[in-house]
Protein backbone atom coordinates (compact mmCIF):
# COMPACT_ATOMS: atom_id res chain seq x y z
CA UNK A 1 0.00 0.00 0.00
CA UNK A 2 1.26 3.57 -1.22
CA UNK A 3 0.42 4.99 2.35
CA UNK A 4 3.57 6.77 2.43
CA UNK A 5 3.27 8.36 -1.04
CA UNK A 6 1.56 11.94 -2.25
CA UNK A 7 -0.03 12.38 -5.34
CA UNK A 8 -0.35 15.04 -7.87
CA UNK A 9 -2.89 15.26 -10.51
CA UNK A 10 -2.86 18.32 -13.60
CA UNK A 11 -5.45 19.82 -15.18
CA UNK A 12 -5.73 22.61 -17.27
CA UNK A 13 -2.91 24.57 -19.57
CA UNK A 14 -3.12 27.44 -22.10
CA UNK A 15 -5.24 25.64 -24.75
CA UNK A 16 -7.82 24.40 -21.96
CA UNK A 17 -11.20 26.35 -22.59
CA UNK A 18 -12.89 27.75 -20.18
CA UNK A 19 -15.61 25.76 -21.38
CA UNK A 20 -15.99 22.96 -23.70
CA UNK A 21 -18.32 24.04 -26.48
CA UNK A 22 -21.01 21.56 -26.19
CA UNK A 23 -21.35 20.73 -23.01
CA UNK A 24 -21.72 22.47 -19.96
CA UNK A 25 -19.31 20.76 -17.59
CA UNK A 26 -15.16 21.36 -17.99
CA UNK A 27 -14.24 18.19 -18.78
CA UNK A 28 -12.55 16.67 -16.57
CA UNK A 29 -16.15 17.12 -14.57
CA UNK A 30 -17.55 15.29 -17.41
CA UNK A 31 -19.65 12.74 -16.41
CA UNK A 32 -18.37 9.64 -17.56
CA UNK A 33 -20.29 6.28 -16.94
CA UNK A 34 -21.71 7.97 -14.44
CA UNK A 35 -19.48 10.65 -12.09
CA UNK A 36 -17.18 13.09 -13.32
CA UNK A 37 -14.17 11.58 -15.55
CA UNK A 38 -11.43 13.03 -12.90
CA UNK A 39 -13.37 10.54 -9.93
CA UNK A 40 -12.24 7.41 -11.77
CA UNK A 41 -8.74 8.57 -11.42
CA UNK A 42 -9.01 10.19 -7.89
CA UNK A 43 -10.65 6.51 -7.09
CA UNK A 44 -7.57 4.49 -8.76
CA UNK A 45 -5.14 6.54 -6.51
CA UNK A 46 -7.04 6.32 -3.58
CA UNK A 47 -7.24 2.18 -4.17
CA UNK A 48 -3.26 2.02 -4.64
CA UNK A 49 -3.51 3.29 -0.41
CA UNK A 50 -2.69 7.16 -1.32
CA UNK A 51 -4.36 9.25 0.67
CA UNK A 52 -2.96 12.65 0.46
CA UNK A 53 -3.97 14.50 -3.38
CA UNK A 54 -2.96 18.04 -4.54
CA UNK A 55 -4.85 19.35 -7.40
CA UNK A 56 -2.68 21.92 -9.17
CA UNK A 57 -5.38 23.16 -11.78
CA UNK A 58 -4.69 26.45 -13.92
CA UNK A 59 -8.74 27.10 -13.97
CA UNK A 60 -11.76 26.76 -12.99
CA UNK A 61 -10.79 24.86 -9.01
CA UNK A 62 -13.85 26.03 -7.64
CA UNK A 63 -15.81 23.36 -10.32
CA UNK A 64 -13.95 20.96 -8.54
CA UNK A 65 -14.18 22.00 -5.10
CA UNK A 66 -17.76 22.09 -5.24
CA UNK A 67 -18.05 18.77 -6.31
CA UNK A 68 -15.06 16.73 -4.35
CA UNK A 69 -14.71 19.41 -1.50
CA UNK A 70 -11.80 18.19 0.68
CA UNK A 71 -11.82 14.61 -0.52
CA UNK A 72 -13.30 12.88 2.17
CA UNK A 73 -16.19 10.91 0.73
CA UNK A 74 -13.57 9.24 -1.58
CA UNK A 75 -11.83 8.74 1.62
CA UNK A 76 -8.70 11.37 0.39
CA UNK A 77 -7.47 14.21 1.99
CA UNK A 78 -7.71 16.40 -1.13
CA UNK A 79 -6.48 20.11 -1.62
CA UNK A 80 -6.71 22.75 -4.34
CA UNK A 81 -3.99 25.18 -5.85
CA UNK A 82 -4.43 27.21 -8.30
CA UNK A 83 -1.98 28.69 -11.07
CA UNK A 84 -2.55 32.48 -11.68
CA UNK A 85 -1.14 32.00 -15.43
CA UNK A 86 -0.69 28.52 -16.78
CA UNK A 87 2.77 26.47 -16.27
CA UNK A 88 2.53 23.77 -17.74
CA UNK A 89 2.94 20.34 -16.42
CA UNK A 90 6.32 20.90 -14.30
CA UNK A 91 5.47 24.17 -13.53
CA UNK A 92 2.05 23.00 -11.94
CA UNK A 93 4.39 20.27 -10.35
CA UNK A 94 6.35 22.90 -9.04
CA UNK A 95 3.80 25.25 -7.92
CA UNK A 96 2.23 23.02 -5.41
CA UNK A 97 5.50 21.74 -3.92
CA UNK A 98 4.87 23.72 -0.40
CA UNK A 99 1.96 21.20 -0.15
CA UNK A 100 3.72 17.88 -0.16
CA UNK A 101 5.40 16.23 2.37
CA UNK A 102 6.42 12.85 0.84
CA UNK A 103 9.89 11.26 -0.20
CA UNK A 104 8.19 10.25 -3.31
CA UNK A 105 4.88 12.08 -5.45
CA UNK A 106 2.98 10.05 -7.45
CA UNK A 107 2.51 12.70 -10.64
CA UNK A 108 -0.90 12.26 -12.77
CA UNK A 109 -1.91 13.96 -16.00
CA UNK A 110 -5.80 14.81 -15.47
CA UNK A 111 -7.09 13.87 -18.71
CA UNK A 112 -5.77 10.10 -18.95
CA UNK A 113 -7.74 6.80 -18.23
CA UNK A 114 -5.07 4.36 -17.07
CA UNK A 115 -5.19 0.90 -15.59
CA UNK A 116 -1.57 0.45 -14.37
CA UNK A 117 -0.89 -1.06 -11.15
CA UNK A 118 0.34 2.39 -9.12
CA UNK A 119 1.88 -0.09 -6.97
CA UNK A 120 4.27 -1.64 -9.40
CA UNK A 121 5.40 1.90 -10.83
CA UNK A 122 6.47 3.04 -7.10
CA UNK A 123 8.05 -0.16 -6.69
CA UNK A 124 10.52 0.23 -9.85
CA UNK A 125 11.08 3.95 -9.06
CA UNK A 126 12.61 2.69 -5.53
CA UNK A 127 13.86 -0.90 -6.93
CA UNK A 128 16.16 1.47 -9.18
CA UNK A 129 16.61 4.31 -6.84
CA UNK A 130 15.77 6.29 -9.66
CA UNK A 131 15.26 10.57 -9.52
CA UNK A 132 12.47 10.44 -11.78
CA UNK A 133 9.98 6.83 -12.74
CA UNK A 134 7.90 7.15 -15.69
CA UNK A 135 4.84 5.01 -16.52
CA UNK A 136 5.61 4.03 -20.29
CA UNK A 137 2.60 1.86 -21.98
CA UNK A 138 3.07 -0.03 -24.96
CA UNK A 139 0.69 1.05 -27.92
CA UNK A 140 -0.27 -0.90 -30.93
CA UNK A 141 0.45 2.28 -33.23
CA UNK A 142 3.62 4.35 -31.51
CA UNK A 143 3.46 6.93 -34.49
CA UNK A 144 0.52 9.04 -33.01
CA UNK A 145 3.00 9.82 -30.10
CA UNK A 146 6.01 10.87 -28.98
CA UNK A 147 8.35 7.89 -27.61
CA UNK A 148 10.63 6.82 -24.56
CA UNK A 149 13.19 3.63 -25.52
CA UNK A 150 14.66 2.29 -22.31
CA UNK A 151 17.72 0.22 -22.20
CA UNK A 152 17.98 -3.31 -20.48
CA UNK A 153 18.07 -1.75 -17.09
CA UNK A 154 15.12 -0.13 -17.89
CA UNK A 155 17.30 3.28 -18.27
CA UNK A 156 15.33 5.80 -19.92
CA UNK A 157 18.12 6.99 -23.01
CA UNK A 158 15.74 9.45 -25.25
CA UNK A 159 12.89 11.60 -25.77
CA UNK A 160 11.28 11.26 -28.95
CA UNK A 161 9.11 13.27 -31.00
CA UNK A 162 6.73 12.05 -33.21
CA UNK A 163 7.80 10.08 -35.65
CA UNK A 164 6.32 7.39 -38.95
CA UNK A 165 9.25 5.17 -37.99
CA UNK A 166 9.87 4.83 -33.68
CA UNK A 167 11.97 2.74 -32.81
CA UNK A 168 9.81 1.64 -29.76
CA UNK A 169 6.13 1.41 -29.04
CA UNK A 170 6.64 2.44 -25.63
CA UNK A 171 5.07 5.85 -25.09
CA UNK A 172 4.92 8.41 -22.06
CA UNK A 173 1.63 7.41 -20.12
CA UNK A 174 1.25 10.61 -18.21
CA UNK A 175 1.72 9.28 -15.09
CA UNK A 176 5.29 10.03 -12.86
CA UNK A 177 6.72 9.34 -9.73
CA UNK A 178 9.22 12.27 -8.60
CA UNK A 179 11.78 12.44 -5.86
CA UNK A 180 10.70 15.24 -3.96
CA UNK A 181 13.55 16.87 -3.89
CA UNK A 182 13.48 16.67 -8.04
CA UNK A 183 10.35 18.97 -7.57
CA UNK A 184 11.86 21.60 -5.62
CA UNK A 185 14.77 21.63 -8.82
CA UNK A 186 12.17 22.74 -11.59
CA UNK A 187 12.25 26.42 -12.24
CA UNK A 188 9.42 28.33 -10.41
CA UNK A 189 7.23 31.05 -11.34
CA UNK A 190 7.32 30.25 -15.28
CA UNK A 191 5.97 27.46 -17.50
CA UNK A 192 8.07 24.56 -18.03
CA UNK A 193 6.85 21.17 -19.94
CA UNK A 194 8.07 18.17 -18.06
CA UNK A 195 8.79 16.23 -21.69
CA UNK A 196 10.28 19.12 -22.95
CA UNK A 197 12.89 20.37 -20.72
CA UNK A 198 12.23 18.56 -17.04
CA UNK A 199 13.02 14.75 -18.31
CA UNK A 200 15.76 15.61 -20.97
CA UNK A 201 17.25 18.24 -18.27
CA UNK A 202 17.66 15.36 -16.25
CA UNK A 203 18.69 13.10 -18.70
CA UNK A 204 21.67 15.39 -19.72
CA UNK A 205 22.77 16.12 -15.66
CA UNK A 206 23.00 12.02 -15.25
CA UNK A 207 20.37 11.49 -13.07
CA UNK A 208 18.41 8.44 -13.16
CA UNK A 209 15.48 8.58 -15.24
CA UNK A 210 13.60 4.92 -14.73
CA UNK A 211 10.82 3.95 -17.34
CA UNK A 212 8.37 1.33 -15.84
CA UNK A 213 7.17 -0.25 -18.99
CA UNK A 214 3.27 -2.10 -19.31
CA UNK A 215 0.41 -3.13 -21.16
CA UNK A 216 -2.06 -1.56 -19.06
CA UNK A 217 -5.32 0.22 -19.87
CA UNK A 218 -4.55 3.43 -21.41
CA UNK A 219 -5.97 6.29 -23.21
CA UNK A 220 -5.84 10.02 -23.61
CA UNK A 221 -9.39 11.51 -23.38
CA UNK A 222 -7.89 14.02 -25.67
CA UNK A 223 -10.82 14.21 -28.50
CA UNK A 224 -15.02 13.54 -27.90
CA UNK A 225 -14.17 10.33 -29.33
CA UNK A 226 -11.56 8.99 -26.70
CA UNK A 227 -14.06 10.18 -23.93
CA UNK A 228 -17.05 8.20 -25.85
CA UNK A 229 -14.92 5.38 -25.59
CA UNK A 230 -13.22 5.60 -22.41
CA UNK A 231 -16.72 6.13 -21.14
CA UNK A 232 -17.95 2.83 -22.59
CA UNK A 233 -14.75 0.91 -21.33
CA UNK A 234 -15.82 2.46 -18.19
CA UNK A 235 -19.11 1.18 -18.41
CA UNK A 236 -18.12 -2.92 -19.83
CA UNK A 237 -15.65 -3.33 -16.74
CA UNK A 238 -12.46 -2.95 -19.47
CA UNK A 239 -10.91 0.20 -18.12
CA UNK A 240 -10.74 -0.20 -14.13
CA UNK A 241 -12.39 2.17 -11.80
CA UNK A 242 -13.18 1.98 -8.24
CA UNK A 243 -15.71 4.97 -8.71
CA UNK A 244 -18.63 3.10 -11.27
CA UNK A 245 -21.96 4.05 -9.41
CA UNK A 246 -23.15 0.44 -10.74
CA UNK A 247 -22.30 -2.67 -11.79
CA UNK A 248 -20.19 -3.16 -14.62
CA UNK A 249 -22.53 -4.32 -18.48
CA UNK A 250 -23.63 -3.29 -21.68
CA UNK A 251 -25.36 -0.72 -20.10
CA UNK A 252 -25.17 1.96 -16.97
CA UNK A 253 -28.64 2.97 -16.29
CA UNK A 254 -28.66 5.86 -13.69
CA UNK A 255 -31.61 6.43 -11.13
CA UNK A 256 -34.85 7.04 -12.92
CA UNK A 257 -33.87 6.00 -16.15
CA UNK A 258 -36.09 4.49 -18.09
CA UNK A 259 -35.59 2.12 -21.53
CA UNK A 260 -38.91 1.55 -23.57
CA UNK A 261 -39.61 -2.40 -24.45
CA UNK A 262 -37.96 -2.92 -27.72
CA UNK A 263 -35.05 -0.65 -27.47
CA UNK A 264 -31.32 -2.15 -27.75
CA UNK A 265 -29.22 -0.17 -25.18
CA UNK A 266 -25.41 -1.98 -25.58
CA UNK A 267 -22.07 -1.71 -26.05
CA UNK A 268 -21.08 0.50 -22.78
CA UNK A 269 -23.63 3.33 -22.92
CA UNK A 270 -24.27 5.30 -19.73
CA UNK A 271 -27.90 6.25 -19.85
CA UNK A 272 -28.20 9.17 -17.39
CA UNK A 273 -30.82 10.23 -14.63
CA UNK A 274 -34.40 10.52 -15.94
CA UNK A 275 -33.22 9.53 -19.27
CA UNK A 276 -36.33 8.53 -21.09
CA UNK A 277 -35.75 6.14 -24.31
CA UNK A 278 -37.99 5.00 -27.06
CA UNK A 279 -39.81 1.83 -28.56
CA UNK A 280 -37.46 0.89 -31.18
CA UNK A 281 -34.47 3.28 -29.95
CA UNK A 282 -31.13 1.40 -31.07
CA UNK A 283 -28.19 2.53 -28.81
CA UNK A 284 -24.95 1.48 -29.18
CA UNK A 285 -21.79 2.70 -26.79
CA UNK A 286 -23.11 6.25 -26.16
CA UNK A 287 -23.32 9.10 -23.15
CA UNK A 288 -26.98 9.98 -22.28
CA UNK A 289 -26.63 12.76 -19.98
CA UNK A 290 -28.93 13.77 -17.28
CA UNK A 291 -32.32 14.35 -18.29
CA UNK A 292 -32.02 13.49 -22.09
CA UNK A 293 -34.79 11.59 -24.14
CA UNK A 294 -34.30 9.54 -27.40
CA UNK A 295 -37.73 8.78 -29.23
CA UNK A 296 -38.67 6.07 -30.58
CA UNK A 297 -36.79 4.33 -33.55
CA UNK A 298 -33.81 6.84 -32.99
CA UNK A 299 -30.51 5.58 -33.57
CA UNK A 300 -27.70 6.80 -31.18
CA UNK A 301 -24.08 5.47 -32.29
CA UNK A 302 -20.87 6.13 -30.36
CA UNK A 303 -22.21 9.76 -29.72
CA UNK A 304 -22.64 12.16 -26.35
CA UNK A 305 -26.13 13.56 -26.17
CA UNK A 306 -26.21 16.40 -23.66
CA UNK A 307 -28.28 17.15 -20.77
CA UNK A 308 -31.55 17.71 -21.34
CA UNK A 309 -31.16 17.17 -25.01
CA UNK A 310 -33.88 15.49 -27.33
CA UNK A 311 -33.18 12.47 -30.37
CA UNK A 312 -36.33 13.19 -32.14
CA UNK A 313 -38.02 10.07 -33.58
CA UNK A 314 -36.15 8.32 -36.23
CA UNK A 315 -33.44 10.25 -36.45
CA UNK A 316 -29.63 9.23 -36.31
CA UNK A 317 -27.03 10.57 -34.64
CA UNK A 318 -23.52 9.10 -34.82
CA UNK A 319 -20.04 10.34 -33.54
CA UNK A 320 -21.45 13.42 -33.00
CA UNK A 321 -21.47 15.54 -29.65
CA UNK A 322 -25.57 17.19 -29.35
CA UNK A 323 -24.99 20.37 -26.65
CA UNK A 324 -27.29 20.50 -23.61
CA UNK A 325 -30.92 20.74 -24.28
CA UNK A 326 -30.54 21.03 -28.13
CA UNK A 327 -33.25 19.12 -30.35
CA UNK A 328 -32.29 16.90 -32.86
CA UNK A 329 -35.32 16.88 -34.89
CA UNK A 330 -36.96 13.51 -35.94
CA UNK A 331 -35.44 11.72 -39.18
CA UNK A 332 -32.10 14.17 -39.12
CA UNK A 333 -29.11 12.76 -39.94
CA UNK A 334 -26.01 13.86 -37.98
CA UNK A 335 -22.68 12.73 -37.90
CA UNK A 336 -18.70 12.64 -38.47
CA UNK A 337 -17.75 14.39 -35.26
CA UNK A 338 -20.34 16.99 -35.49
CA UNK A 339 -21.12 18.71 -32.98
CA UNK A 340 -24.08 20.86 -32.15
CA UNK A 341 -24.36 23.71 -29.83
CA UNK A 342 -26.25 23.98 -26.84
CA UNK A 343 -29.89 24.64 -27.54
CA UNK A 344 -29.77 24.40 -31.00
CA UNK A 345 -33.54 22.98 -32.40
CA UNK A 346 -33.09 21.34 -35.68
CA UNK A 347 -36.52 21.03 -37.21
CA UNK A 348 -37.82 17.64 -38.87
CA UNK A 349 -36.00 16.18 -41.61
CA UNK A 350 -33.55 19.11 -40.75
CA UNK A 351 -30.30 17.53 -41.75
CA UNK A 352 -29.71 14.35 -43.90
CA UNK A 353 -27.16 12.86 -45.59
CA UNK A 354 -28.90 10.43 -47.29
CA UNK A 355 -30.28 11.29 -50.81
CA UNK A 356 -33.80 12.69 -51.02
CA UNK A 357 -36.50 9.89 -51.73
P1 LIG B 1 3.55 20.72 -21.22
O1 LIG B 1 4.37 19.46 -21.02
O2 LIG B 1 3.52 21.53 -19.98
O3 LIG B 1 3.89 21.51 -22.42
O4 LIG B 1 2.12 20.26 -21.48
P2 LIG B 1 1.67 19.22 -22.59
O5 LIG B 1 1.10 19.99 -23.74
O6 LIG B 1 2.69 18.19 -22.84
O7 LIG B 1 0.62 18.59 -21.72
P3 LIG B 1 -0.80 18.18 -22.12
O8 LIG B 1 -1.51 19.33 -22.77
O9 LIG B 1 -0.71 16.86 -22.78
O10 LIG B 1 -1.39 18.01 -20.69
C1 LIG B 1 -0.99 17.00 -19.84
C2 LIG B 1 -1.78 17.13 -18.56
O11 LIG B 1 -1.33 18.25 -17.83
C3 LIG B 1 -3.27 17.32 -18.76
O12 LIG B 1 -3.96 16.64 -17.73
C4 LIG B 1 -3.48 18.81 -18.62
O13 LIG B 1 -4.76 19.07 -18.08
C5 LIG B 1 -2.37 19.16 -17.64
N1 LIG B 1 -1.81 20.47 -17.90
C6 LIG B 1 -1.32 20.93 -19.07
N2 LIG B 1 -0.88 22.19 -18.92
C7 LIG B 1 -1.12 22.54 -17.63
C8 LIG B 1 -0.92 23.72 -16.86
O14 LIG B 1 -0.48 24.76 -17.38
N3 LIG B 1 -1.26 23.68 -15.55
C9 LIG B 1 -1.81 22.57 -14.98
N4 LIG B 1 -2.11 22.60 -13.68
N5 LIG B 1 -2.04 21.44 -15.67
C10 LIG B 1 -1.70 21.42 -16.98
Amino acid sequence: MLDDVEAVVLVGGKGTRLRPLTLSAPKPMLPTAGVPFLAHLLSRIRAAGVRRVVLGTSYLAETFSAYFGDGAALGLELRYVVEDQPLGTGGGIRNVAEHLTAADVLVFNGDVLCGTDLGAVVGTHRRTAADVTLHLVRVQDPRAYGCVPTDADGRVLDFLEKTDDPPTDQINAGCYVFRRSVIDTIPQGRPVSVERETFPGLLAAGARVSGHVDNAYWRDMGTPADLIHGSADLVRGVAPSAALPGPTGEVMLLEGAKIAEGALVFGGTTVGRGVQIGAGARIEGAMLFDGAAVDEGAIIEHAVIGAGARVGQGASVVDTVVGDRAVVGAQCELRGGLRLWPDVILPPHGVRFSPDV
